[in-house]
């Protein structure tokens, strides 16, 4: 290299910063007693060593060679990743408040500003949830009003499914309006008529928003937030989706400010609404406009794409093997019969349902790396430092998928929700909803759609493929944030 000529000093400048911010990294990951991991390329970190279009399948394989705690590089920041129900188990639940904050990725960051439920910690967080939590309760999540929400909604999918008169359709549309809607009447107080224009558009955004979080593009955003801030892509168009949204939900509560009446709850909102009346004098009150917007655009955002692809996913499933089908229906006649709806009781009564959709939920693995954690303080685990602040990825795939826990983790069988006698057998390793104190707030409100939503379809309907049955393929086609199935149309014939 000849240091004289322009190009080349500026090549060797360049070089050097590059083994010079290596060198750093390295020194502090020694400093910091970090879990081992793949060497990491100065500012690319591990990124060669991560498929972006399904960064689970990745790093599961890298804990082959690394062992179950293992550091990678996603870009120029180190995420500890944790797999195996073990390990699991030892950070998110028996060392909750350690492992229990949430990162805020980059995007994340960007879009919330840190407010509502999902993307805040500590004490913010801590209040937001509580009060969440015993909103939804209050309700009837798990009791009489929220159940009756479903029940009705599940007879307007029937409807809608038995008007596509058994020709070919993809349900996917229908089943995203009929879980939007449980969330609409939780959220709102109403639900939305399936051809409602502004109903069409918030969940057009919505379906458009899921896709840009799915894809590489945010993989990519996260890694590198400064360069592709500039750069042109669909990336930029999750702003304005976002944007979008927050108009839709400011002007709802908007409408809500001005007709609520004090000590009168009618929906998520308006207890958001009395609980900020009642700490209007608190200073530090968590009880704001800001988490009122983001709280309500977050359980949007986490209850409607991840019921509705659970659903789809089921949908296919049935398709492809008639005979689950059948025994399903087969539960349905003996306990429920063809003249009322089902209820959440009779799930207690029908464990080869109840073995289906926790099946299901196991074989899609929905959301693979759960949501991002972060380390609480300065930790100590295994012999390691993970240091305050750190990115921490549960990789939930790891357990769902895991072949300690299951006998054939790769084939779809409800016998691994089963014993021999038949009755319903529940196991420590099923986690689609994670684990420990971050565990999805909507757990309990998302197992009763699952069931009431799926017995009434099956009550009324055979799920045919219009391709051949050995063609479906369920082989997810993106996996960011979630398993996204492939999509197939199927006919609805009426019993
Ligand atoms: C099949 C359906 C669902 C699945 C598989 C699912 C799964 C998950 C997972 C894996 C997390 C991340 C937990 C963690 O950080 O470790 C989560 C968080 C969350 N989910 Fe769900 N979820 C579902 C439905 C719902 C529904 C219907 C709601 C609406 C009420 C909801 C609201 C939330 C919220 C608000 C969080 C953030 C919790 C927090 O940060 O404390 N989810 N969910």
């Amino acid at each position: 290299m000849d240091l004289n000529d322009p190009g080349s000093t500026l090549l060797f400048a360049f070089l050097s910063i590059l083994f010079v911010v290596w060198f750093l990294k390295n020194k502090q990951r020694q400093k910091g007693r970090l879990p081992p991991g793949p060497p990491a390329l100065p500012i690319l970190g591990n990124l060669f060593h991560v498929n972006l279009k399904a960064p689970h399948k990745s790093l599961i394989k890298l804990s082959e060679q690394y062992g179950p705690v293992f550091t990678v590089w996603f870009g120029t920041y180190p995420a500890v990743v944790l797999c195996g129900f073990e390990t699991i188990k030892a950070t998110l639940i028996e060392r909750g408040h350690d492992f229990g904050s949430r990162y805020s990725l980059p995007i994340f960051e960007k879009l919330s500003g840190g407010y509502g439920i999902i993307d805040s910690s500590g004490e913010r967080w801590m209040q937001l949830r509580r009060f969440s939590f015993s909103t939804l309760r209050n309700f009837g999540m798990g009791q009489k009003g929220i159940e009756e929400r479903i029940q009705e909604e599940a007879l307007f999918l029937v409807t809608a499914f038995r008007d596509k008169k058994e020709d070919p359709f993809n349900p996917d549309f229908l089943l995203k309006c009929a879980a939007s809607n449980i969330i609409c009447s939780i959220v709102f107080g109403n639900r939305f008529e399936y051809g409602d224009k502004e109903f069409l558009s918030l969940l057009e955004m919505m379906a458009e928003s899921s896709q840009i979080f799915n894809s590489p593009w945010l993989q990519l955003y996260n890694n590198f937030p400064k360069i592709m801030d500039f750069l042109p892509g669909p990336h930029k168009r999750i702003f304005q989706l976002v944007a979008s949204l927050k108009k839709f939900l400011n002007k709802n509560i908007q409408s809500h400010k001005e007709s609520f009446q004090k000590g009168f709850s009618r929906d998520y909102i308006d207890s958001f609404l009395i609980k900020m009346d009642e700490e209007k004098h608190k200073l530090d009150s968590e009880f704001n406009d800001k988490n009122l917007l983001m709280s309500t655009m977050d359980l949007f955002m986490a209850g409607t794409e991840t019921t509705s692809t659970t659903l789809q996913w089921t949908l296919q499933i049935l398709a492809k093997y008639p005979q689950i089908q059948e025994k399903i229906h087969h539960e349905i006649e003996e306990v429920i019969g063809s003249c009322r709806c089902p209820a959440s009781e009779d799930r207690a009564k029908m464990p080869y349902t109840d073995a289906v959709i926790h099946e299901v939920q196991r074989y899609i693995d929905l959301v693979p790396m759960s949501l991002p954690h972060m380390a609480s303080n300065d930790i100590e685990f295994r012999g390691y430092l993970i240091p305050k602040g750190m990115l921490v990825i549960p990789v939930l795939s790891s357990v769902l998928k895991g072949t300690n826990q299951w006998a054939n983790p790769e084939s779809f069988n409800p016998n691994h929700f089963l014993e021999e006698n038949g009755c319903f057998k529940n196991s420590e390793s099923f986690m689609p909803f994670s684990a420990g104190k971050r565990k999805c707030l909507g757990e309990s409100l998302a197992r009763m759609e699952l069931f009431l939503f799926l017995t009434t379809l099956l009550q009324n309907f055979v799920f045919n493929p219009v391709i051949d049955r050995k063609d479906i393929n369920f082989s997810s086609v993106s996996s960011g944030i979630l398993n996204l199935p492939r999509m197939y149309k199927f006919c609805a014939i009426s019993r």
